[in-house]
Formats: structure tokens, C-alpha cells, sequence
């Protein structure tokens, strides 16, 4: 069967072991026969007209693109609730740890132009998508078992660099793996990889888990005024973050879901940090 929007959201949902599309990920404009995709991290109106230069079938986005996957974007931050009740966190706890960060995304997609890039993709009749979730659940089993590879029973946080630094998409990659708080010599402890949760949980999350156990924290990346709070913060003292970043540490997740579409027989331009 040639692949259609609908078919694509569906290998990647049963790569991710998901059942429904979570509130990130959606069909823009639906599109059938597709066999030449252009596909980025990040797709608006100049990568729809690049698309359509190209002769491409569809635009495929990883972040959210508008419509209900940007205004309903803080839903799906919601699972860093269980992520955080996994290492003993408390239900109430690890909501109020989230709370600011849902709010604040939830009025900035409110107060944003959320029609603005599905607009031009139905004003040029292109066919139009993203899979974000998804993507950064595949994602996050390979980063944390790579994270884990070379950690031996004294390992340290730079043994988990190691580890996320001989990942195929970090090759050559300017951006590396940074241990952020801490240091590349504390020993690793308790590791925890924080992603798939939408995005960065900031200083209150990290807390909940420093103070839970964890010792050493992974998050794709971090705002610094968020980073100096941490700093601040005496659950922090002798713990350790490590910066996944962004754009490596996506592209983990996403290659699995194009490989997945090549084998498929499709053709795929990478554009936007792919
Ligand atoms: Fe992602
Ligand atoms: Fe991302």
C-alpha cells in the first residue's frame, strides 16, 4: 500500500508502542501517494514553498506545527507526571512540579498564531504533518541505553557522555553532550533520562528528582535563567545534569521513524537539523 499521512502517523505510532496520536502530532493536510518527503526538525511556510520547489509530496515536521498540536501542547508535558512517580516522586508532588511550565505554554500557544503555518500548507494544497511525541518516545529508549553502555559499577557522568557521544547521530556533530551542573568526574549514581515529556521540565523538575534519588539527570536542553535557579538550589548540591542537545538528541528519535518510511520505498530530503 503507498504510503498516506494516515499511514505514516500510524508506523510511527506502533514504533513508539502508542495506540492514539498524542496532542503534538497531527495531520495538517491529509495526502496519499506519497514517495518524495521533504522532512526537518522544524517545517513552516519557507520549507512548505521549498517542498513544493522540489517536487515533494509532503512536508514532514518533527516539532509542532500549529492548529491543536501547538494548542494543545502542554497535554502531553502531563507525562513527565509518571516519569517523575517512577523514582518514588508523589502524584501531587510532581503536578505542582509541572504546573508553571504547562501554564506558561498553555497561554503562550493561546496568545500565539496558531492557523499560521497549516494556512499556507492549505493555500498551496501541500500535504503537511508532524510527530513529535512519538518520535521522542522512540528516542528516548535508544539515548538511554546508550547512556547506561559505558557506565561501569564505579562509572562517572563522563562515562555517560561517552556513552550518548558514540550514538551514529552525534558523529561529527558540533553540538555534544554537556554536563551542565555537577561535573564530568562525580560518579554517575542513579541515572535518569527526563525527555519525551513534551519538553524540558526546568529547575522544579530536576529538583523533584534530586530529590528522589536521581543523581544524574538528562534533559534534551535547558533555559539558562532555569539553569541559575538550579545552581541556587540545595537539592541540587552534588548532583548532576547532563544536555542531551537538542538537535542530535532529536534526530535519535526521528531516524528510526525515516528509516522506517525508506523502507517503505520513499524518498526523504533532510532539511531543519536532520
Ligand atoms: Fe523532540
Ligand atoms: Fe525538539
Amino acid at each position: 500500500m503507498p504510503l498516506s499521512t494516515e499511514k505514516i502517523l500510524q508506523i510511527a505510532l506502533d514504533l513508539a508502542g502508542l495506540t492514539e496520536a498524542p496532542a503534538d502530532t497531527g495531520i495538517q493536510v491529509s495526502g496519499a501517494h506519497l514517495e518524495k518527503i521533504l522532512a526537518g526538525i522544524d517545517i513552516g511556510p519557507a520549507e512548505l514553498l521549498l517542498a513544493r520547489h522540489l517536487g515533494c509530496g509532503l512536508a514532514l515536521a518533527h516539532h509542532p506545527t500549529g492548529g491543536s498540536t501547538s494548542l494543545d501542547f502542554h497535554k502531553v508535558i502531563e507525562r513527565q507526571v509518571g516519569q517523575m512517580m517512577s523514582v518514588g516522586v508523589p502524584e501531587a508532588a510532581a503536578r505542582a512540579a509541572i504546573a508553571e511550565l504547562q501554564e506558561n505554554r498553555r497561554l503562550t500557544a493561546n496568545n500565539g498564531n496558531y492557523g499560521h503555518n497549516p494556512s499556507f500548507a492549505k493555500a498551496l494544497g501541500m500535504p503537511y504533518m508532524n510527530v513529535h511525541l512519538p518520535c521522542d518516545i522512540i528516542g528516548r529508549a535508544i539515548l538511554d541505553k546508550a547512556a547506561r553502555s559505558k557506565v561501569g559499577p564505579n562509572g562517572t557522568v563522563q562515562d555517560v557522555i561517552d556513552g550518548i557521544a558514540s550514538l551514529p547521530e552525534y558523529q561529527g556533530d558540533p553540538v555534544q553532550p554537556v554536563c551542565v551542573l555537577g561535573s564530568p568526574d562525580n560518579p554517575a549514581g542513579a541515572i535518569f533520562t527526563a525527555t519525551a515529556g513534551g519538553t524540558n521540565g526546568g529547575a522544579e523538575v530536576a529538583k523533584a528528582y534530586f530529590t528522589h534519588g536521581v543523581d544524574t539527570l538528562l534533559y534534551f536542553h535547558l533555559a539558562y535563567d532555569n539553569l541559575k535557579k538550579l545552581r541556587a538550589m540545595p537539592e541540587a548540591a552534588g548532583k548532576n545534569l547532563v544536555l542531551l542537545g537538542h538537535m542530535p538528541a532529536d534526530r535519535v528519535g526521528i531516524n528510526p521513524l525515516l528509516a522506517a518510511l525508506e523502507k517503505e520505498g520513499a524518498q526523504i530530503i533532510r532539511i531543519s537539523g536532520l
